[in-house]
């Protein structure tokens, strides 16, 4: 077993299963599993695949009990994703991806904060803006994948579709806050057969290989994100303990139009 430090909470990694275990008084409302048979639609390569092949497990609502009442006060759940080592037919292992709806009575879609708690990541994100129209091709304005390392975090503005990929060699574990009441949108990443990149890897090579279903992809940007202690990011601390500590740096998730300019520079 495993300590995962950078959480900043009790929480060990079974390094044979991958599992998690939650310590002390530490909760966990439900978890759950995700195979390769299950991202069928969303791979760059399915011919032949391992249907039962182990690709991420998740779990929900990771909270102590003192703490509840303040993650419900502002709408905030705290989960973590496990992915597990290893490629499908070349490509890195990823969660399958969505775009968040819209934040009811504001112009805008729902932030969530990502970070790096074991491993090497890579976020691929999308800019839509007609995410939630099926019969249009998706105009994507921008296109970023963001290389994240353990002790780094990110937030996802809004508009921007995302999936999480594991790029390192051994398993990447991440935690997100999310607004509870968020919706999300997956058939439109179903549609087009996974995001606009697909990340492909051999040896220390990462390729990152447009997705023919998307008409006019831009040219991807690969980014390093920049930390916002303003903003409750601050590499090395957990965004646990951030949270607690100053819940009110949070807001961003429920009106990123008042800080759209900070958000946007932390992945510049
Ligand atoms: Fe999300």
């Amino acid at each position: 077993m495993k300590e995962l430090r950078t959480s900043d909470l009790p929480i060990w990694l079974d390094e044979g299963s991958f599992d998690l275990q939650f310590r002390q008084d530490l909760t966990c409302a439900g978890s759950g599993k995700k195979q390769a048979g299950q991202l069928r639609g969303l791979l760059y390569s399915e011919d032949g695949i391992d249907e039962n092949e182990f690709c991420y497990g998740f779990y929900r609502d990771i909270v102590f009990e003192k703490d509840r009442s303040l993650f419900q006060k502002y709408d905030f759940r705290y989960d973590i994703t496990v992915i597990m080592p290893g490629t499908i037919k070349g490509e890195c292992k990823k969660t399958s991806g969505h775009y968040h709806g819209y934040i009811e009575g504001q112009p805008y879609t729902y932030p969530e904060v990502y970070e790096v708690l074991e491993g090497k990541a890579c976020y691929i994100l999308q800019k839509v803006r007609n995410f939630n129209k099926p019969d249009e091709e998706p105009v994507i304005e921008d296109l970023k994948a963001v290389f994240v390392d353990a002790g780094q975090a990110i937030i996802i503005p809004p508009f921007y579709g995302h999936c999480s990929i594991n790029v390192g060699d051994g398993p990447m574990v991440f935690s997100n806050i999310a607004v509870v009441s968020c919706p999300l949108h997956y058939e439109p990443i179903q549609q087009k057969h996974g995001l606009s990149i697909y990340v492909l890897k051999e040896g220390d090579r990462r390729d990152l290989i447009h997705n023919p279903h998307y008409k006019n992809v831009p040219r991807v940007k690969p980014i390093t994100p920049t930390a916002n202690s303003d903003l409750g990011i601050t590499f090395g601390q957990s965004v646990y303990k951030s949270f607690i500590q100053s819940p009110e740096k949070f807001d961003f998730l429920l009106h990123p139009a008042r800080y759209e300019n900070d958000i946007d520079q932390m992945l510049k």
